[in-house]
């Protein structure tokens, strides 16, 4: 099945429902070898997310903290040369790439631990992911939030992706759970639910909880990866410089004055960092918005042990 939304999205932009999740048609090909053709290695680490929440800083986070002393420089750190999503590269675009075989042999030469990015739900992840002792660090956002995010970050990079969308009718889809991998339910679902039956696996994680407490956040995914800081790295203020180096202000500064494009559609940079905060959807939605989210929201969620703090 496949989905083109009038006057909405570019011709270049359509979806297919592939697997039952809403797959961008400039993905479809790379979701589809990234499935068949990926082997992951025990000691391979994927940060997936559902998009707009948070997945740029939960990868400058983990590239951070996994090679801590491979660059216990912060002067010539590569974060502050490369962007996140450069170092941390997608699956759906190492497996897009024209030159695929080339990109399939630079990944088994790649240092260990490998450390990829991913949009595409787990049901639909390669069984080598599964079946590995890889591990997943998993990152999503309140609907209200990561909606209002989508919808400035799309509305921002168009023409070279999508033409122009109201917010009416682009929350009108997002409430029908038509975003790229959406429904964002099923996303979230799908890894909340492996987060519970392989804690191990993993680990789940919510944008809203790491603007609440950081630090907490950042010494559990060093633990839930295998390296959790030593009492001595705490007292030498590792953890915080860490912090320090992916926040937002200094991801912004970096990617404003280190201006760039990013993928094949050709992204500013820039256009990664908006404001960073939590609650700027009271900025956007109407009442009646607010109403039908909410009982989207407890409707989906319901008896899955999911929830979101300000939606309950
Ligand atoms: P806002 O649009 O609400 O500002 P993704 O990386 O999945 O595309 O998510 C983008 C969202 O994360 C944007 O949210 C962006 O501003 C925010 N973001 C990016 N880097 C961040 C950081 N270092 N700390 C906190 N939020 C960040």
């Amino acid at each position: 099945l496949s989905l083109r939304i009038e006057n909405a999205w570019a011709d270049t932009y359509q979806f297919y429902l592939f697997e039952n999740f809403w797959c961008p048609s400039i993905h479809f090909q790379a979701v589809n070898s990234f499935k068949k053709e990926f082997q992951a290695k025990d000691s391979d680490i994927v940060v997936a997310s559902f998009p707009k929440s948070g997945t740029i800083w939960l990868k400058a986070l983990t590239f951070a903290i996994v090679n801590r002393q491979r660059f216990s420089s912060l002067e010539d750190h590569p974060l502050l040369s490369s962007n996140p999503h450069e170092l941390v590269p997608f699956f759906e675009f190492i497996f897009g790439a024209d030159d695929i075989h080339g990109q399939i042999l630079h990944l088994s030469n790649m240092a260990e631990p490998r450390i990829f990015g991913t949009h595409t739900p787990f049901p639909s992840l390669p069984e080598s992911i599964k079946e590995s002792n890889c591990k997943i660090v998993y990152i999503c956002r309140n609907p209200f939030d990561n909606f209002v995010s989508a919808w400035n970050y799309f509305n921002k990079i168009k023409p070279t992706i999508v033409s122009e969308l109201t917010l009416e009718e682009a929350f009108e889809l997002y409430c029908n759970g038509v975003m790229e991998y959406g429904p964002w339910w099923s996303h979230m679902l799908g890894y909340w639910e492996e987060s519970i039956a392989k804690p191990d696996k993993v680990l789940f994680l919510k944008y809203d909880d790491l603007k609440e407490d950081i630090n907490f956040h950042v010494k559990s995914v060093a633990k839930f990866l295998g390296c959790p800081f030593t009492e001595e790295e705490e007292n030498n203020g590792v953890v915080e410089s860490i912090i320090k180096l992916c926040s937002f202000e200094k991801m912004k500064d970096l990617a404003v004055n280190k201006s760039g494009m990013y993928g094949r559609g050709g992204i500013e940079k820039k256009n990664f960092f908006r404001k960073g905060e939590n609650g700027d959807w009271v900025n956007y939605f109407s009442p009646s918005m607010t109403e039908k989210l909410s009982k989207i929201v407890e409707e989906k969620l319901s008896g899955s042990g999911l929830s979101f703090k300000m939606c309950s």
